[in-house]
């Protein structure tokens, strides 16, 4: 079976061709970054404009690398949940136009459960049943994950998205977007034990939530200092820190430390309390390399199995649509009155 995918989710339009033996033909990219730089973060009026002048080329491109052509495909999958309102509606539409001009099975896919099936494809075995742990620009969820469909969730951020603080707090030290990267790349040269930001909720072992706004607000009062409106980035970006022993690079360890120890403690309490031995990771911040060594790390001493896709498949990619495959065996596709389900998917779980 082929299955061409297709992800417009948030701000990359993605088309990849893949076969029911998760083997992928083809990948396709294409990046809005340079488009949302200049406002440090996505703007949705723009990302829904760039999927409607990318959709069709990206799709070509697809099928083209794979050595495909329409007519080749058994079924047309597409994420139509969760994400930006704007942007799905680009992809899931395309989906639909070509399973009607084709007369092919249209088939949806989650995002967030497809972020965890990457570590399905990229493991090349059965990782159900697991706990899931989706960490990106919106979502932070942890999940029970009986098998590639059946999520159950356990627990989420409250309020910011880990990779949202990430973008956030790159904004306040001046540094460019994406911000996960930047703080990423910085962070290296720093040193996390100079500062101690909050673990929010990580004390908390009743709930398997998360909170990462406190956190960036702690890592803007050291920046700037308390009861200031403005940020005045361009002494932010000189160094001139209201602590002016801090650098950026301190900064930048510390806090990533921190959402590191709050997204590991609560997987590892999710892994107690289910008793689940295989840890599963997915999104965005998933291609952070200290997090994913301080993962590995988790998995030695706490003696539970980790997957970790490659980084390719942890940002944004339709490769993980894949998960698709598993609907269409079960005999389920959807009929052209398919919808989106815009916004985020909160697994918080309110106490
Ligand atoms: O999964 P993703 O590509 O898009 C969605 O949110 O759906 O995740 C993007 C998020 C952004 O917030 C970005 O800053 C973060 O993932 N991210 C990272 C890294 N690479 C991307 N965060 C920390 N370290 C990274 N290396």
């Amino acid at each position: 079976m082929l299955l061409l995918t297709i992800e417009t989710t948030c701000d990359e339009t993605a088309a990849a061709v893949v076969n029911d033996r998760l083997e992928v033909l083809s990948s396709v990219v294409a990046s809005q970054d340079a488009l949302h730089r200049r406002f440090g973060g996505v703007v949705p009026e723009i990302a829904s404009r760039a999927h409607v002048e990318r959709i069709l080329p990206v799709i070509d491109e697809a099928l083209r690398k794979a050595k495909v052509k329409l007519a080749d495909l058994d079924a047309v999958a597409v994420a139509n949940t969760p994400g930006l309102a704007g942007s799905l509606l680009v992809g899931l539409t395309a989906a639909k136009a070509l399973c009607l001009a084709c007369d092919l099975p249209l088939v949806a896919a989650n995002h967030l459960q497809g972020n965890i099936y990457a570590c399905r494809i990229s493991g090349c075995r059965d990782v159900f049943p697991c706990i899931g742990l989706v960490v990106s620009g919106g979502h932070s969820n942890l999940y029970c994950c009986e098998t590639p469909t059946d999520f159950t969730p356990l627990g989420g951020t409250i309020d910011d998205a880990a990779g949202e603080a990430f973008d956030k707090v790159a904004s306040l030290l001046g540094l460019p977007y994406p911000g996960g990267p930047s703080v990423e790349r910085i962070a290296r040269e720093g040193d996390a034990r100079k500062h101690r930001f909050p673990r929010p909720l990580l004390d908390d072992t009743d709930r398997l939530d998360f909170s990462f706004s406190g956190l960036k607000t702690a890592v803007r009062y050291l920046v700037v200092g308390t009861g200031k409106l403005g940020i005045e980035s361009p002494s932010v970006k000189a160094g001139s820190f209201k602590n002016a022993h801090l650098t950026s690079a301190d900064i930048a360890a510390a806090f990533q430390e921190a959402v590191i120890d709050c997204l590991i403690g609560k997987a590892e309490l999710a892994i107690e309390r289910t008793g689940y031995r295989t840890l599963c990771v997915g999104g965005g911040v998933a291609a952070n390399g200290r997090f994913r060594k301080r993962l590995e790390e988790s998995a030695a001493a706490k003696g539970y199995e980790l997957f970790v896709p490659p980084l390719s498949l942890c940002t944004d990619n339709a490769v993980m649509g894949a998960i698709a495959i598993e609907r269409l065996r079960a005999g389920k596709t959807e009929d052209l009155s398919l919808d989106i389900g815009p916004g985020p998917e909160r697994a918080a779980v309110q106490g």
